[in-house]
């Protein structure tokens, strides 16, 4: 189908024209003043310089051109030549009819369906994830779910950060603490050890430990360096145990992940790409990208346009050891040979926005990219605390994701067993979910570049333009329908029809918006736009459903209608929030 608004355009570009006026000016946008009219057109002020005519006189030849439109039932010209737009009740509940028996509410399919790679999540092995993973995690999986909904073939990459510097703090903490694991005797040649020589708790408690005496011990440190060394050369006890610290971090961030339903497709880490890095500098050499500056190996990215210095990408340091840098190049690298994608988006930190610059235009130079394939960075703000600082614990420390997650299940099960009689099990999974709802949502419908306040008493209530109540909305359509089916009725056979009050009228221009707004949130990958629709939505419906009385009414095929209406709201809130990465309980 196309957008509503480009329908309603259509028709009335039609009546400039047979008005004698350029189509073009036909251009329909919502109306700013909603107390006054649906919509509205200013076609005839911008004629009026075209034409040479007052404004007013273009609009009421426009207007007397729409007496017969099928689509408005009132065309009104205003001064000083606005046109004031309503639409007919027949023309709107056909549309979003048509929208309710379309496959994806008649949004169409991608012109071109693109391959894209969306890099998120990006944890550390073995540091514990805090809320600064939080946001990616939950911005990158919304975005993938929207470009799929948009029919494009998004793929989710977690590149973990396996292979730096904390690996070797580990493995010197190990060392320190158990210099008598075989691990550390290089003379050893039998099997190492099935099972890990610690737990995810331990391991939490060794990488802080460890960082902490590297900063204030340069030896300790030195001996860090050499054992990330010796491990990324492949010595093979440091091998051996960094399959463990993979292993046992790993199998914890897959479950913290799937609380959070946030689901990659490829695990793919740093480590992955460390084969790949020798031959591109080579390349990068050979073909005379990258020179030596003060003993390390440079490539130069600054561009005559710059109004702000961008420094030469480092490729390799003056010890030859490789950067962060060198693992992004090298996975560019890597996934235009396995995977070709049209695009690759990254969902990190704002503050890493400088470095993707570097990285893109390095990609870019290098010709490790084609030339029409896009580089996407979406950077987003910092989570902050209501104090306005980032968000950290009661006593000042960071705050673990799991823990967060843990405290705001917590007050979600206290909030619905408070007044209910619920069973413990269905109480507990319903509380997992309206706390999901209830973070996802707080995030998301901030526009993701802003910091933004993670106010938890804000994000769980019921009210306002948050999570839960939108899942409350949801709920409460479900149970009218639910009941509606216990009378005997069928929701199936309910067909919408002609609104026959303002708050259903209301409703249904709300619903009309879904097309334009699913692709939007695509083009400016922005999932704030999906939380802003549904929350005018589930307004529209709330007042809707306060002004309505609709299992009451009597007319069975007035009843139907309403029926039909709630099972469209129903459904496209709930596949609006299933982009958003959440879903709705039976009850709350
Ligand atoms: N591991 C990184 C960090 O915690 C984030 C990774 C972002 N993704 C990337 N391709 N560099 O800062």
């Amino acid at each position: 189908m196309n957008r509503f608004l480009d329908v309603i355009s259509e028709e009335m570009s039609a009546a400039f024209e047979a008005a004698g006026y350029d189509a073009k000016l036909g251009k329909v946008t919502l109306s700013n003043r909603p107390d006054l009219c649906e919509y509205q057109c200013n076609g005839a002020m911008a004629g009026a310089k075209l034409y040479h005519k007052a404004p007013i006189a273009i609009a009421n030849d426009v207007a007397a051109a729409c007496k017969d439109s099928k689509v408005f039932s009132s065309v009104e010209a205003v001064n000083p030549g606005f046109l004031n737009l309503t639409l007919k009740e027949a023309f709107l509940a056909d549309y979003v009819g048509q929208m309710a028996e379309s496959d994806k509410f008649g949004l169409p399919a991608a012109k071109v369906p693109q391959k894209i790679v969306i890099d998120y999540g990006g944890p550390n092995v073995a540091k514990p994830l805090h809320v600064g993973h939080l946001r990616s995690a939950v911005i990158g999986e919304s975005i993938k779910r929207i470009g799929r909904y948009n029919g494009h073939e998004v793929i989710g990459d977690i590149h973990l950060g396996d292979w730096g510097l904390q690996m070797g703090l580990i493995i010197t903490e190990l060392k320190e603490r158990e210099p008598d694991l075989p691990y550390f005797d290089e003379s050893f040649t039998g099997d190492y050890p099935k099972e890990p020589p610690f737990t995810i708790s331990q391991l939490e408690e060794i990488y802080p430990a460890a960082s902490e005496k590297s900063k204030k011990d340069a030896a300790y440190k030195e001996r860090a360096m050499e054992a990330t060394f010796k491990l990324q050369n492949g010595v093979r006890g440091y091998r051996a145990l960094w399959q463990h610290i993979l292993h046992v971090s790993v199998s914890d961030l897959r479950k913290n992940y799937e609380k959070l339903h946030v689901d990659f497709d490829l695990w793919n880490g740093e480590s992955d790409v460390h084969e790949v890095i020798p031959g591109m500098v080579e390349y990068m050499k050979k073909e005379g990208y990258a020179h030596e500056s003060e003993g390390a190996l440079v490539v130069d990215v600054k561009e005559e346009t710059d109004t702000k210095e961008i420094p030469p990408c480092m490729i390799l340091k003056s010890d030859g050891a490789s950067l962060y840098n060198t693992t992004d190049l090298a996975t560019i690298k890597d996934r235009m040979e396995h995977i070709i994608p049209d695009h690759i988006i990254y969902v990190v930190d704002k503050r890493q926005e400088l470095y993707f610059t570097q990285v893109f235009r390095c990609a870019r130079k290098t010709k490790l990219v084609k030339s029409d394939t896009l580089l996407t960075f979406v950077g987003f703000g910092t989570m902050n605390g209501k104090d306005g600082k980032p968000f950290k614990t009661r006593d000042g420390g960071v705050m673990r994701l799991e823990s967060l997650l843990q405290d705001i299940d917590d007050q979600m099960y206290e909030k619905i067993t408070t007044n209910h009689e619920v069973p413990e099990e269905e109480a507990r999974q319903t509380a997992q979910m309206v706390a999901l709802a209830a973070i996802k949502y707080g995030d998301l419908s901030n526009q993701a570049a802003k910091d933004y306040i993670f106010d938890v008493e804000r994000f769980t209530s019921f009210e306002g333009d948050t999570g839960p109540y939108i899942l409350y909305t949801i709920v409460r359509i479900k149970s009218i329908l639910n009941k509606y089916a216990a009378m005997g009725k069928d929701v199936k056979q309910a067909k919408i029809l002609k609104p026959g009050s303002s708050a259903e009228k209301e409703l249904m221009l709300n619903i009309t918006g879904f097309i334009s707004m699913m692709e939007n949130a695509w083009e400016e990958l922005a999932p704030h736009k999906v939380c802003s629709y549904i929350y005018d939505l589930a307004n529209a419906f709330n007042r809707f459903y306060h002004e309505t009385k609709i299992l009451q009414e009597e007319d069975e095929a007035k009843q139907a209608g309403y029926v039909a209406l709630l099972e469209l709201t129903k459904e496209i809130l709930e596949t609006c929030i299933d982009v958003l990465g959440f879903a709705a309980p039976e009850r709350m």
